[in-house]
């Protein structure tokens, strides 16, 4: 991470990583997308962080898309572009795998690409001034960093569709209102609410966190019933574990829980 364009901070159990081209309103160039990826490396085997906050430096911008001017140098090399859109696809998969608990943090625009990113993270807390859209059928393309099928599977086809080929740009509150985002706050307030948030997260027991979402995880790649057994057999898993332990006698001693 030798030019600092993604900021990575570690603390108390908790990971920060900021895009931080605010002249670019932190557009995702090849740069970032590498950084990103080092960042994943680095968390994927960490058993001590518990949640990973994303953000983009500024107020005006979470991210506002991929690079423009990089993709224009890919305009017409034959397979370039499929090979960008896998890679960063690939990237944006390994966060979304990571066994924290990933919260996109999102002021501004979320646009394209950044639009992309936020919607491989668990979930997504945005400020009221936040805008979102996937504007890529303005510039003859379409989204490529999985959110045709993210964005489909969290509000549904038949809305992701019409965002995608309207290229409209949605409020904070709207993007609520379908179930984009999790929670809208008052600009002044995002920082100190998803940090109240991640606070929350990491007073719980870690290995049942991030089991839980391993499991819900599974249900996009299972039925019901495999789903549910997926569930029993994490919980059986969990209940012989030193954590349920504490955490069950603590409840019953009538103690807060040393996790
Ligand atoms: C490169 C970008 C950029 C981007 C903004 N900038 N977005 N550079 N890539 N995606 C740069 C501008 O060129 C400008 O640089 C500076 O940031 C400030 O932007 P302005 O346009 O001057 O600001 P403003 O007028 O306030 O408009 C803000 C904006 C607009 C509405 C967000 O910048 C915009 O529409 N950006 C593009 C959004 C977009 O189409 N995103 C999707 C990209 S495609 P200079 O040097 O001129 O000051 C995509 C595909 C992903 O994401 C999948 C790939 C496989």
């Amino acid at each position: 991470m030798s030019e600092n364009i993604v900021h990575f901070e570690i603390k108390n159990k908790k990971a920060y990583l900021q895009i931080n081209r605010p002249n670019a309103l932190n557009a995702l160039n090849k740069n970032v997308l590498t950084e990103i990826r080092d960042c994943c490396e680095i968390l994927k085997d960490n058993k001590q962080i518990q949640v990973l906050i994303v953000s983009g430096s500024g107020d005006k911008s979470f991210v506002a898309g991929a690079d423009i001017k990089e993709l224009q140098e890919l305009h017409n090399q034959n397979k370039e572009g499929e090979n960008f859109s896998q890679w960063g696809a690939e990237i944006f998969s390994k966060l979304e795998q990571l066994p924290q608990i990933t919260i996109a943090r999102v002021q501004g625009f979320a646009l394209g690409g950044g639009l992309e990113l936020a919607l491989a993270c668990d979930f997504i807390i945005a400020s009221e001034k936040a805008r979102f859209s996937l504007p890529e059928v303005t510039l003859g393309l379409i989204p490529g960093f999985s959110g045709t099928q993210r964005l489909a599977k969290r509000i549904g086809s038949a809305k992701a569709i019409e965002w995608i080929v309207t290229a409209e740009r949605y409020s904070a509150t709207e993007a609520l209102a379908c179930g984009l985002v999790n929670h809208v706050v008052k600009s002044e307030d995002l920082i100190a609410f998803t940090e109240q948030i991640a606070e929350k997260i990491i007073k719980n027991a870690p290995l049942a966190v991030k089991t839980a979402k391993k499991v819900i995880q599974a249900s996009e790649d299972s039925t019901f019933k495999e789903g549910c057994d997926i569930e029993s057999k994490h919980f059986g898993l969990l209940l012989n574990q030193s954590e349920s332990a504490e955490g069950i006698s603590a409840f019953i001693e009538k103690r807060p829980a040393q996790f």
